[in-house]
């Protein structure tokens, strides 16, 4: 069968009633059987279990027969193999250990099984800051400078430290402290002198037992801006286009006192507290689309990532970083998320971004790497 993207219509009718897709969240470590030793989990544990349904059911109203939600645990490749799964949906950061988000993917690799998703590489670039910051610097991309610093190095001198003197030169603060790896704008710190750097750093090891980044603190607007691939749905209607689409781009409100954005474990991210940029702020929003093509390409990405940026006092804007899981929640009643609420905007509901990223990615397999997912292939052959 020779793979068109102009047939994907009729293909989607096969796969809707045939394709088995599995959307995974994460499991629970104390559930029995799910680990062999319970360890730590340094990004902080969270199942997303709600948004995977949300993602299921979204399957389920664009016509797909076949979908289940499951937990990412050590019985995941025994329950894939039994329910005969042709596709996962990874939704998840993973159950414990070091660079969790990219655990399930690296088992969906071994088992042969194809996923939406970031590869294994990818997952732990993105979700380890200051190895993607390194990349955005080498790639001429700005992002705020910055070291890392673990208690095996001893205890931080910022008046001696090397590393320190060459990064930060003549700044004396404010500092954001947070972890390498982290979720929901946790355990971040914003520290005013440079005597208060080490006691920083160390609670940030005892909290999440990893690596501490200390990178400048931006004073300015905070912006986001989402990014996929190249197919998009609008009201049902697929189209490929020569890029890749970026969307949503949207300044987070921050309050007057407020200078790290308060995390969404805390309070809800509503309409209230995201602005979708005006006419005035063209300039920005053709900077943010420029920057998350740029992104996707450098680092050859295949699935949706949210960028967050802020600027500095004098308006530059700084990648802060890439989240590999951007919340994918069905908005409802007063909540939304950063991903969804810009949709709209390109004529775009929740069902047609979850339809634009499933067919993406089977289209990128397919046009690529037929060889590899022969099992779907012959799907597609059968009336
Ligand atoms: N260098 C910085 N300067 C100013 N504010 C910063 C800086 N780094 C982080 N912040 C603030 O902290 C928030 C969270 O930081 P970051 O996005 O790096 O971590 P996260 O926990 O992965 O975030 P998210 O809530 O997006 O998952 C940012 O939204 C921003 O408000
Ligand atoms: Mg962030």
């Amino acid at each position: 069968m020779a793979y068109t993207f102009d047939r994907f219509p009729e293909y989607l009718d096969r796969l809707r009633a045939k394709l088995r897709i599995a959307v995974v969240h994460g499991g629970d470590k104390n559930r029995d059987g799910a680990v062999i030793y319970k360890t730590h989990n340094p990004r902080s544990s969270k199942t997303y279990e709600k948004v995977a349904r949300d993602i299921a059911d979204s399957l389920t109203n664009l016509g797909f027969q076949h979908v289940s939600v499951m937990a990412d645990d050590m019985t995941l490749p025994e329950r894939l193999r039994y329910k005969g799964i042709h596709l996962a949906w990874l939704n998840t950061g993973g159950v414990q250990g070091y660079d969790p988000v990219c655990h399930t993917p690296a088992i969906l690799e071994m088992l042969g099984v194809p996923y939406i998703g970031h590869d294994p590489l990818n997952s732990s670039t993105l979700d380890n800051k200051h190895v993607f910051k390194r990349e955005l610097q080498a790639l001429g991309i700005r992002t705020a400078p910055f070291m890392t610093w673990h208690p095996m190095q001893g205890i931080l001198n910022p008046h001696t430290n090397p590393r320190f003197l060459t990064t930060f030169k003549h700044y004396r603060g404010p500092f954001v402290v947070k972890p390498v790896s982290g979720r929901a704008s946790l355990n971040i710190a914003v520290v005013d002198t440079l005597d208060d750097l080490a006691d920083a750093v160390a609670e940030i090891h005892r909290l999440t037992h990893n690596t501490a980044l200390i990178e400048i603190y931006l004073p300015g607007r905070e912006f986001c801006v989402s990014v996929c691939g190249y197919v998009t749905s609008r009201g049902g209607v697929l189209r490929k286009n020569s890029e890749p689409f970026a969307f949503s781009s949207i300044e987070r409100v921050l309050e007057t006192d407020e200078r790290i954005f308060t995390s969404m474990d805390r309070k809800a991210i509503t309409a209230s507290r995201l602005r979708a940029l005006a006419s005035e702020d063209e300039e920005i929003t053709g900077a943010l689309v420029a920057l998350g093509k740029q992104v996707y390409w450098d680092f050859g990405l295949n699935a949706l990532v949210r960028i967050d940026l802020r600027m500095d006092e004098d308006g530059n804007l700084y990648v802060l970083e890439a989240n590999p899981k951007p919340d994918l929640r069905r908005p409802k009643g007063e909540e939304t998320s950063l991903v969804i609420q810009g949709l709209r905007e390109y004529g775009m509901g929740y069902e047609d971004l979850i339809l634009s990223l499933l067919v993406d990615r089977l289209d990128y397999l397919l046009t690529y790497y037929p060889q590899i997912i022969q099992h779907v292939v012959q799907l597609l052959a059968q009336s």
